[in-house]
């Protein structure tokens, strides 16, 4: 075990920070940043696929969001609802399962439509799984989570908080990537990310690549997960996840 080639992440988690610097470094609209961001997305998930990960959750725009300028906010629904119209049918060929993550309620009639039509379609594909995180924070995720479990008159506990969460249907991510110069979390799956391993790629998410996914993953390949224990006993044992046990 020790002595295997290095694993591959399962589950990788991006915030694809950038769009709007790389436009404006073009003198572009900021709203050209975030449809660049899409073929980025199209691009990583093809990558992702090829390299066997399982699992990869992005953050494509966050409870905070709401706050940028109307037109911008205005731009981004514009875009996501004709990505979802036309990227559908090219994920079904990846084999790709949509998920989306984040609060519903206040996405226009369109929008909540054009996500569960999507998630329908793509539900029965299982070459790698695709959370999109939308109108999602942490904080909501985990609030909700308590909330639910409240309501049913459940204890709550880590496993049944775990379970009432929006990510209950993936293992938590192996590794952490940010774009966009950053080191900041901006409220991105506070929960999950506990044991996740952190990258910062100062890369503008519009120029995050191929290359620059294969340096992220060879980072996590060399990183040394503890999970609490020491290395010596990581050493006897064989690295393992003690959460996975
Ligand atoms: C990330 O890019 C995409 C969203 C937040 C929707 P930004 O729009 O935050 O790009 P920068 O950080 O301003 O360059
Ligand atoms: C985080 O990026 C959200 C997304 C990438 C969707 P932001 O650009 O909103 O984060 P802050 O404001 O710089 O922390
Ligand atoms: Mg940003």
């Amino acid at each position: 075990m020790a002595h295997s080639a290095p694993a591959v992440p399962n589950h990788i988690a991006i915030v694809m920070d950038g769009n709007g610097r790389w436009a404006t470094r073009r003198f572009l609209p900021r709203v050209a940043g975030h449809k660049q961001g899409v073929e980025s997305l199209r691009r990583c998930v093809k990558a992702c696929a090829a390299r066997n990960v399982k699992v990869l959750t992005v953050f494509a725009f966050s409870s905070e969001n709401w706050n940028r300028p109307v037109e911008e906010v205005s731009g981004l629904m514009d875009i996501m609802v004709g990505a979802l119209e036309r990227e559908v049918p090219r994920l079904t060929q990846d084999g790709v399962q949509l998920h989306f993550i984040g609060e519903r309620g206040g996405l226009s009639d369109k929008m909540a439509a054009g996500l569960r039509n999507s998630e329908a379609a793509t539900a029965h594909n299982s070459r790698l799984v695709l959370n999109v995180c939308f109108n999602y924070g942490g904080r909501w995720d985990i609030a909700r989570a308590a909330a639910d479990l409240a309501a049913r008159g459940e204890a709550i506990t880590e496993a049944s908080l775990d379970r009432a969460m929006a990510l209950a249907h993936v293992p938590d991510p192996d590794l952490f990537i940010r774009t966009g110069g950053e080191q900041r979390l901006s409220n991105f799956l506070l929960w999950q990310s506990a044991y996740s391993e952190l990258f910062f790629s100062d890369r503008l998410w519009p120029e995050f690549d191929e290359a620059a996914l294969d340096e992220a993953i060879a980072a996590f390949q060399r990183r040394e997960r503890r999970f609490g224990q020491t290395s010596a006993q990581l050493g006897a044992a064989g690295l393992r996840d003690p959460q996975a046990a």
